[in-house]
């Protein structure tokens, strides 16, 4: 049985992506976190400049999953790639960079330096407000000028996050694609919001937040099947409310070719271990030899 796994042109020796804001920088979990058995980790969204991001309350559970307005804090491109970039190396999988900016070259400045800083590979946030403070993923137009500017920047394969929120997510991914983006990431989180009726405040100091966790999950499998069906040479990673190895099978039947996984890391920093247990368990009853053979079984 192999977990090998193919990317546009990029080979992952496991489906299994952590997912960008889960796991820090990536080197300051590898401590917490089993990177081995991931194909690859994905850093923290980092910008041009530093980002202080929001005042607390940041973060809330609400339901089943869990309401965040991080506000994507994060030092600036050029600290992260003094502080971490030297260190990269010493993680045990492929560590992937995470861009975001207010403005196209904002993007194409980070994922320079981002590359410079020895990632492998770079994912565009693209669900982050533009400067006239609507999201990137919601216009095709925005978000492949976007990603045009990073394809101009750097030669290293490129995917871009798109957001549930998006009227016509199959646009958005058509528009990326063209512009340059080797694969995109389904999805983001979906906006929500939740009163503290103990204190009759918000949960979140922005009010309006990302909504993650298991909840999430047949929102982003829903934008997954859509590009899938649409655009079937695009390759996707499916994101949202991952927490076993049969949410893993679902994302690759619906036509996601790696799966990335994000909140759960907060309960159990270690679940990707077993995640992949439960993924080859399934290969393994069902004679399934190669995660190609699940990847768009269901379409
Ligand atoms: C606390 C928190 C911080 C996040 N920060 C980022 C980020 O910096 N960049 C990004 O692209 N996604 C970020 N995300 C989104 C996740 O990478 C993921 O797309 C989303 O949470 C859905 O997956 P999940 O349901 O498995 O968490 C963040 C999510 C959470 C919960």
């Amino acid at each position: 049985m192999s977990l090998d796994t193919v990317l546009g042109p990029v080979r992952l020796g496991s489906p299994l992506v952590a997912a960008s804001g889960t796991v820090g920088s990536v080197v300051d979990f590898s401590r917490v976190v089993d990177f081995s058995v991931y194909g690859a980790a994905v850093a923290k969204s980092v910008s041009p400049e530093p980002w202080s991001g929001r005042p607390a309350p940041r973060m809330a559970p609400a339901g089943e999953g869990m309401l965040n307005g991080i506000g994507i804090q994060n030092p600036g491109i050029k600290a992260w790639g003094r502080q971490i970039g030297p260190l990269i190396a010493d993680v045990p999988t492929r560590v992937w960079g995470s861009a975001v900016a207010h403005d196209p070259l904002g993007f194409a400045e980070v994922a320079a330096g981002l590359a410079d800083a020895g990632v492998a590979a770079v994912e565009i946030n693209l669900s982050c407000p533009n400067l006239t403070g609507k999201l990137f993923a919601l216009d095709a137009e925005v978000a492949a000028l976007a990603v045009a500017e990073v394809r101009g920047a750097t030669e290293l394969p490129i995917g871009a996050k798109l957001s549930p929120n998006a009227v016509d997510v199959v646009a958005v991914a058509n528009a990326v694609a063209e512009a340059g983006a080797d694969w995109v990431v389904l999805t983001n989180t979906v906006w929500g919001a939740g009163i503290d009726i103990a204190t009759r405040q918000p949960k979140l100091s922005g009010v309006v937040g990302g909504y993650s966790g298991a909840p999430l999950k047949p929102i982003a499998m829903r934008c997954v099947w859509e590009v899938a069906q649409a655009l079937p040479g695009l390759p996707i990673v499916g994101c949202g409310g991952v927490q076993t190895g049969s949410d893993v099978v679902e994302y690759l039947m619906a036509g996601a070719s790696a799966v990335a996984i994000g909140t759960a890391h907060f309960a159990k920093p270690r679940i990707g271990r077993r995640i992949i247990g439960g993924l080859e368990r399934f290969m393994a009853k069902e004679d399934v030899g190669s995660i190609a053979e699940l990847v768009g079984a269901a379409q």
